[in-house]
Formats: C-alpha cells, structure tokens, sequence
C-alpha cells in the first residue's frame, strides 16, 4: 500500500497577478513565478522518465510509488499551465512572446534528453530537480509560507503542490537507488541537473523584472537561510528523505487538499 494519495483539484485562477512590494518580496516572487512557468515542461519530462524507469523496476511497491508520483505530477502541471495563462497575461505581449520563447527552448531541451539521454541520466536529473525542490518545501513549509490566506499569486496552487512534493520525496530517490546507486554520480549529475533547471528560472525572473522595470533584490530571509541549509544536507552521502522529520504544517495541509480533491486513491 503505497503511501502516496492522488489528489485530482483544479484551482481557480481567476484575481490577476499583482506584483507590487519591494526589490526583496519581487526577489522572492518572480523566482516562484519563473518556477511556475517550466513545470508545463519540466514535469511532463519527469513523468515521460518515470515512465521509462518503471521498464526497469523490479520491486512492486516502488513501481506503485512511481505511477502515484506520475500522476500527481501531471495534475501539478495542468493547474500550472492554468495559472501561468495569468501570469503571462501581466505582462505587454512581446515579454509574454519572450517568455513562451524560453520555455520553448526549456521544452526543446526536456524532449531531448528523454530521446537521446541515458535512463541514468534522466533520474539523477529527477532526483537532482525533487532533492532541491523538497529542501526549499520543507523550509517554506516550517516558516509558515503555505498558510491560508498567504497572498501569493496562484495562492493555494503552491500550497498543496508544495506538500505533495514533500509527500513524494522519496520516489526520485529510491528509483535512482534502486537503478543506478552510485553516490558521486548522484552529486554531479544533481549539481549538473539543477544548474540546468535553475538557469532557466533564472531567464524567465530576469525577462519579468526587465519588463517591470525593476531590479529585485536576493532574499535573505530566515526562511531563505533554511532552504540552503536543507538543500546542501541533499548533498551528504546519508541523506534519505525518508528519514526527514516533516514540518507539523505538512500533514495538516495533506489531509486539506485529500478533503478538497475530487478524486483520492
Ligand atoms: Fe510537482
Ligand atoms: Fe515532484
């Protein structure tokens, strides 16, 4: 019995995106929003590899935890896809063309690796994107950034998209374990993947500053201080997200989005 629950949920994404506040909170913002933009890419890319991994398996209830993260990525990124229609629409049409064009070349990359790279490649790749987006859920988890009534735009999208990476943390982990297991290759192919990733996030951030004319500034928020201190325990030879001590945030916000959804299993 796997312990991951799919939870169908459409949100509504109906209040525009307001960008106002200062060169830190923008520093914030945009990044989350640059994040929002490549999931349409990034996730369908970890599905696809997951998907290819599952040819490898041998053990049942991994193979049960990889479909279950497969869907619950898929529902992530159609609610993504949703929300990123109001971000792009903040902006004049030629930064929202921009925008398209850089998750384009995102998306070019993405087919690509899952045609012509090695299967070792593609799940250190998902380890390396789940590891750090794990570390950065629990701090924002423990700082109380998922609270309802949080003004984010996208609102409850982060939330419970948030939670249920924290809920699937370790599928990317055990499926590298259990296929490829080789920690130096887990560290370089994490730092090589994330680079990748987060340069994209970085384009996207700087085309929605540069339109807005504004000049965020780096955060250096508690909550920030935790995400890297979370994110560079990824790297030690004994991490394992299953033996991760969860923010008391994380349940409470699973059991809301199992009562919201319209489907669990
Ligand atoms: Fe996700
Ligand atoms: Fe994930």
């Amino acid at each position: 019995m796997s312990a991951i629950t799919v939870r169908k949920i459409r949100f509504p994404f109906d209040d525009a995106v307001r960008l106002d506040g200062d060169d830190e909170h923008l520093g914030t913002l945009l990044p989350v929003l640059g994040l929002s933009l490549t999931m349409p890419y990034l996730e369908p890319y970890l599905i696809r590899t997951m998907n290819a991994a599952l040819q490898e398996i041998t053990d049942p209830a991994l193979a049960e935890d990889v479909r279950r993260f497969a869907q619950q990525e898929a529902h992530h990124y159609k609610n993504h896809a949703l929300f990123n229609e109001t971000v792009r629409a903040r902006f004049d049409d030629a930064t929202a063309a921009r925008l398209r064009a850089i998750e384009a070349a995102l998306d070019d990359d993405y087919q690509r690796f899952t045609r012509t790279k090695s299967l070792r490649f593609n799940v250190v790749y998902a380890e390396g994107f789940e590891a750090m987006t794990c570390a950065g859920a629990l701090a924002g988890a423990a700082h109380g950034a998922f609270a309802p009534g949080s003004d984010v735009p996208g609102g409850e999208l982060w939330a419970w998209h948030m939670a249920e990476e924290i809920e699937h943390r370790t599928v990317a982990f055990d499926v590298f374990e259990h296929l490829v297991g080789s920690y130096p290759y887990r560290l370089v192919g994490s730092v090589r993947a994330q680079w990748h990733y987060l340069s994209y996030v970085d384009r996207l951030a700087k085309e929605m500053a540069r339109a807005l004319g504004r000049r965020p500034a780096r955060p250096r928020t508690p909550m920030h201080r935790e995400m890297l201190r979370r994110y560079l325990q990824t790297f030690s030879p004994r991490y394992d997200p299953a033996a991760i001590e969860l923010p008391p945030a994380v349940p409470a916000l699973l059991a809301r989005y199992a009562a919201m959804a319209e489907l669990v299993r």
